[in-house]
């Protein structure tokens, strides 16, 4: 159990709780999270789940495979935390987590 606030570029919130074992952008999704349109199906090859994590969370999170880092590459407004959220599987560690969507994305 435990929440993750997704935070837009214009400062609004959304919290969802966290289902461990479901992906972030399943999650958005589900929660209806403006800015995460996940046009793969999480397959690593659209770039619509660009979102950013919170320094103190990176290493809970972990970091980009290859494959995502590539897609990264090709992302508008990407930065050292950036992560696809199809790629990050949530769990009860991240509880507290803010992670910021794109303005590219909104
Ligand atoms: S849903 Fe397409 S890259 Fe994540």
């Amino acid at each position: 159990m435990g929440s993750i606030t997704f935070l837009e570029h214009n400062g609004a919130k959304h919290i969802v709780e966290i289902e461990s074992g479901k992906s972030l952008m399943q999650t958005a999704l589900d929660g209806g999270i403006p800015g995460i349109d996940g046009d793969c199906g999480g397959e690593c090859a659209c770039g619509t789940c660009h979102l950013i994590v919170e320094v103190g969370y990176i290493n809970i999170v972990g970091s980009a495979s290859g494959e995502e880092l590539q897609m990264l590459e090709l992302t508008p407004d990407r930065t050292d935390n950036s992560r696809l959220a199809c790629q990050v599987i949530a769990s009860d560690d991240m509880d507290g987590m803010i992670v910021q969507l794109p303005e590219f994305q909104m």
